[in-house]
Parts: C-alpha cells; sequence; structure tokens
C-alpha cells in the first residue's frame, strides 16, 4: 500500500495528535531521502520500537556550505516512497523549504565542543544547520523515539546533546553503519560516484581497518596516519580531510587506542566527499 505523504505542518499535526489520543507511541526517522539500505535499517528500527513510524525527506540547505554540494545532492521522492511501501511507514513527511524557513525565520541552534572538530571543522556551519533542522523535526513531529545511522557518529552526537540540553522528550537512538559487500559504508552520496570512482571507494574502509588493526596491536595514531593518507591518495583520492582517532563519547582526540576509541576519516574523491567511522 502507497504511503501518505504529509507536505504541511497541520496536516503533520492532525495525524499525529490522533496517534497520541490514542496512546500510540511515535518513532522519526530524519533524512534527506536518496533512500538506501542504511535508512532502511532505520526504518526497520523504528518499526520494531514504536507504533507509528515518520520518515521525514527535507534536502535541508542550511547544513550545506557549499551551493554546489546542495544542487547535485540526490533527490528521489518517488523512488523512496516506493522503498518504503514494504515497511508501512504511516507517514512520509516532505516539507519544502517555506514551512521549515518561512520569511524571517532567524533562529539557529548551535551545539558547542562537540561541533568543533571532524566535519565540523571541515565544514563551517554544517552542524548548526543539522542542529536547527533536527530540532524543528523533533518539535513539529513530536515524536517519542528518533533514530539516526552511527555511519554521521558525529552528527549522532550533536542531536543527542541537543535533545537532552533543551529538554525535548525524545530518545535519540543510534543504528550501527550498513556497508556494501566491499565494506563501503552506504550513502547516499554514493550516488554521485562514477564507475570508476565506485571501483576505488572502498579503499577508505580497507585503509581504516588496517590502521584500526595496528592500533589495536599499540601502534600510535601519529606513526600510522601518514601511510594511511599516502594509501588514499596513491588509491585515487584527491585529498583527506581528516583521519584521526578519538574517545567516542566526547570526541577527545586520542593518539594510543583505549576502550571506546573510534576513527573517524573523511576524504575527497572525484568531486564527492566520504565519511566513515570504526570502533578501534
Ligand atoms: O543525516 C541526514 O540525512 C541529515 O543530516 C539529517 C539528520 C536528516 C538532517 O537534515
Amino acid at each position: 500500500m502507497s504511503v501518505p505523504i504529509i507536505r504541511s505542518l497541520d496536516a503533520l499535526r492532525e495525524m499525529t495528535a490522533g496517534w497520541r489520543s490514542n496512546g500510540e507511541t511515535v518513532g522519526v526517522v530524519p533524512t534527506m531521502g536518496a533512500l538506501h539500505q542504511g535508512h532502511l535499517s532505520l526504518v526497520r528500527a523504528a518499526r520494531e520500537a514504536c507504533d507509528r513510524v515518520i520518515v521525514t525527506i527535507f534536502v535541508n540547505p542550511k547544513q550545506f556550505n557549499n551551493p554546489e554540494d546542495l544542487e547535485n545532492y540526490p533527490r528521489t521522492e518517488e523512488d523512496d516512497a516506493r522503498k518504503l511501501e514494504p515497511f508501512e511507514v504511516d507517514a512520509i513527511y516532505v516539507p519544502d523549504g517555506d514551512t521549515m524557513y518561512p520569511k524571517g525565520f532567524a533562529t539557529n541552534v548551535s551545539v558547542e565542543g562537540l561541533t568543533d572538530m571532524l566535519c565540523g571543522a571541515a565544514r563551517p556551519g554544517h552542524f548548526d544547520g543539522v542542529a536547527t533542522v533536527v530540532t524543528k523535526l523533533f518539535l513539529q513531529t513530536q515524536a517519542d523515539q528518533a533514530f539516526f545511522g552511527e555511519k554521521d557518529f558525529q552528527q549522532l552526537q550533536v542531536v543527542t546533546r541537543l535533545a537532552a540540553d533543551l529538554d525535548i522528550p525524545i530518545t535519540v537512538v543510534g543504528c550501527p553503519t550498513i556497508r556494501e559487500e566491499d565494506g563501503l559504508a552506504m550513502s547516499s552520496r554514493n550516488l554521485l560516484l562514477s564507475d570508476r570512482s565506485r571501483i576505488k571507494a572502498p579503499l577508505l574502509a580497507q585503509v581504516m581497518n588496517d590502521v584500526a588493526e595496528a592500533l589495536q596491536n599499540g601502534a600510535k595514531m601519529s606513526d600510522v596516519a601518514p601511510n594511511a593518507e599516502a594509501r588514499l591518495i596513491a588509491g585515487g583520492f584527491n585529498s583527506v580531510d581528516y583521519l584521526e582517532m578519538r574517545d567516542g563519547a566526547d570526541l577527545s582526540i586520542l593518539d594510543d587506542a583505549k576502550p571506546k576509541a573510534r576513527l573517524f576519516a573523511a576524504a575527497w574523491l572525484a568531486g564527492v566527499r566520504l565519511i566513515d567511522n570504526i570502533a578501534v
């Protein structure tokens, strides 16, 4: 059965008010569309945990620091709706720009500290855009639980922080990264890779796994990072934004592995920025 597509906030509120008055719990899966198996694993988790499930699709201009990146971001609404049918999602919420940011919109949600490093340093303003739209989606849907992938680990930390700091009564649930058979982390951006780049892309996860193994065996990050970055460049990547080991709890930088350490990477391959993170 096709899933109802809701475009206005009034219609969304009417729908969720009905559910709430029946005592039903609501789960939300915020997305920017171009859905892949990673998103669908979040929908599955929401379906198992909540009575009602809303998937939101909004390509959020505020989180793009590069206009070309925003323009090229894949938009595949019909296909997305079709992919959601087997999950019996209760609504797909697809607000437009004016619904999310009406004329005169002047509020910015900014999470300090956690956003200074990694993608926050490489993409100025990105996490303010994410925090602002996610706060709005939490308040608009009034969901009980929200589902995010660990693939965007820093984003998961940021939204968990903002929900706690702003007393938004929602539980943020992190779900494991889903990978292609060759190890490439699933991402909507993978659609932008040419056939040639797609063959090179799994090198990122391979290099990260090798680095993680060396770190587990006692190597220091500062000793292994230069060679790992050189392998990426030799394998066809154009540049590396970062390759760092950080504490998975507070994202502080680490040189020696310890429990909860994670490896984070972002690298450019023929105009496409790929990110990934794994436990060390
Ligand atoms: O991860 C994403 O797709 C986006 O950053 C999100 C959480 C939907 C906010 O626009």
